[in-house]
């Protein structure tokens, strides 16, 4: 018989290892694998590109007309990984740096960056069959998503889990305290804003996973998902 498909919505904090879960579990059902937050991302570095943001200003009626001109495409690499494009060019690596990770709540905070990012992500995930992370998936992207999770964790544990992170791909100037503080700021503006602000929907199970292990928390999630498949 074959097996249902369904739609799979991750939320939660920024640096909760929400992609690393979602990856892993789109890896081991064959779905494919949608990461929103490198679609945010790739729509700040494209800002900063073009000198539109100055200080905590976006220049929001210069972006909105560039809108239609911004593409964001995933691609999977040799190594089975998907990678995030931004008007045909590779930006996986850019849009990691603290930079954009400075920037990105600004952007992502404009309704007009919102609709265009949403209308986006629902067309990927027309067809079901797809593990989607972010911040509005299970509340406004998928509201009928068929598994919802909402992940968190200690700002502390979230910000060293980030600093290790960057210091392992070289990073070796920006400090703990500056990781902690950028997590603590994003997670104040993320849920204060005005759209879509971050909240676990009414049916998403909760995920504290500080003092989970990667193999614990991922064959949690794959048994929530047979139970959501089985006939
Ligand atoms: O998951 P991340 O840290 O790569 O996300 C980057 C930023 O984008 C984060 O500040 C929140 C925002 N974001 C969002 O507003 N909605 C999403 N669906 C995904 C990310």
């Amino acid at each position: 018989m074959e097996q249902k498909l369904i739609t799979i919505a991750i939320d939660g904090h920024s640096s909760c290892g929400k992609s690393t879960m979602a990856k892993a579990l789109a890896r081991r059902i064959g779905y494919a694998y949608i990461d929103t937050g490198a679609m945010y991302r790739a729509v700040t570095l494209y800002c900063l590109e073009h000198d539109m943001i100055k200080g905590d200003e976006v220049n929001k009626p210069r972006l909105r007309r560039h809108m239609p001109k911004i593409e964001i495409t995933f691609q999977v690499n040799a190594e089975g990984k998907s990678e995030t494009y931004l008007n045909g060019r590779n930006v996986e690596h850019e849009i990691r740096g603290m930079e954009v990770s400075n920037k990105v709540s600004l952007v992502s905070a404009i309704g007009f960056v919102r609709r265009a990012m949403v209308a986006q992500q629902q067309a990927m995930g027309r067809n079901k069959g797809i593990v989607m992370d972010g911040r509005d998936i299970g509340t406004v992207v998928f509201p009928d998503a068929e598994l919802k999770v909402f992940v968190t964790a200690s700002a502390e544990v979230r910000a060293q889990r980030r600093y290790q992170e960057l210091q392992s791909k070289g990073d070796t100037s920006t400090t703990f305290e500056e990781v902690l503080a950028n997590v603590v700021e994003r997670d104040r503006i993320d849920s204060t804003r005005k759209e879509s602000p971050l909240r676990q929907a009414p049916d998403a199970l909760l995920l504290d996973n500080s003092h989970l292990t990667l193999d614990e928390q991922d064959q949690w999630l794959y048994e929530e998902f047979v139970q959501r498949t089985k006939g």
